[in-house]
């Protein structure tokens, strides 16, 4: 039977994952579950330091958790072998990250079909390529190498590098991180319409309300747990979610009992 017919995208169950640094231990997951159904669109939020990297690391397989699983079209990442599992992520996981990672000397092009050119099993759909660099509106900046690019330009590139292989899911570490907020919200904006009109799967990390207010549902860590989750549905504006987002997180006044 094949796993992926039915299952969520994603089901992350008790993750924990613990780094020790000489004699210190820390603990950046400590049972994480959650669950991602096809087409939603998941910000995590939480103060620097609660784990939203380790998070989205451990769900692309990238670091292997302690404990608890990853599902991703219900296969177990951790159950594959090496080889086996990069190879399913490069099909399977969209991911982009803050720093673009794009190679230098090569095309817009040529960095957009990186993932298809380290992968005999995928072939390149013309068509498909074609759509996303329009969609992105990078047609006459194709041929350019990433230092003729803007900083938005580069992150559509990188987000097309993501997607040109159709996966699964897409994990974003705060891709607006470096881009003005003009070029953050159109890049939002993009996002958000790959999940209402093709049903794709994006789970994505920041800082910033404005950018979780184009997701559909904000889950927050602190301490390494989901401290809460809300949709965004319920507020009417990202100001309203900004607000709701710092009660949350805002500390327990220290009582004198
Ligand atoms: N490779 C590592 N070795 C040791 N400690 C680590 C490692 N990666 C993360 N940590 C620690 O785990 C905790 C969670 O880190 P993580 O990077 O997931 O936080 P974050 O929520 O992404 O923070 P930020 O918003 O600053 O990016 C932190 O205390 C961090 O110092
Ligand atoms: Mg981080």
């Amino acid at each position: 039977m094949d796993p992926s017919r039915d299952a969520p995208p994603l089901v992350v169950e008790n993750l924990t994952k613990r780094f020790r640094r000489g004699e210190v231990v820390i603990d950046a997951l400590r049972g994480v579950s959650l669950v991602v159904q096809r087409g939603e669109f998941v910000a995590v939020m939480g103060a620097s330091g609660s784990g939203k990297s380790t998070l989205l690391h451990v769900v692309a397989g990238l670091t292997p958790p302690d404990d608890g699983r990853v599902l991703v079209d219900g296969h177990d990442l951790a159950a594959m072998a090496d080889r086996h599992r990069t190879a399913f992520r490069r099909r399977h996981i969209g991911l982009v990250f803050q720093a673009f990672n794009l190679i230098p000397t090569l095309t817009a092009e040529q960095n957009i079909l990186l993932p298809i050119l380290a992968d005999k099993r995928l072939g390149v759909d013309n068509g498909r390529l074609e759509d996303l660099i329009a969609w992105l509106g990078l047609a006459g900046r194709r041929s350019h190498r990433p230092d003729a690019l803007s900083g938005g330009e580069q992150q559509r590139v990188a987000i097309a590098r993501a997607l040109v292989t159709d996966p699964t899911l897409i994990l974003a570490d705060e891709p607006t991180g470096s881009l003005d907020s003009v070029a953050g919200q159109e890049l939002c904006r993009l996002l958000n319409e790959q999940c209402r009109e093709h049903g794709r799967t994006i789970v994505l990390v920041t800082h910033e309300p404005s950018v979780a207010a184009w997701a559909t549902r904000v889950v927050v860590l602190r301490d390494g747990q989901v401290l809460s989750q809300f949709a965004t549905a319920e507020f009417g504006d990202a100001h309203a979610l900004a607000a709701h987002y710092h009660d949350i997180v805002r500390p327990a006044p220290v009582t004198n009992a």
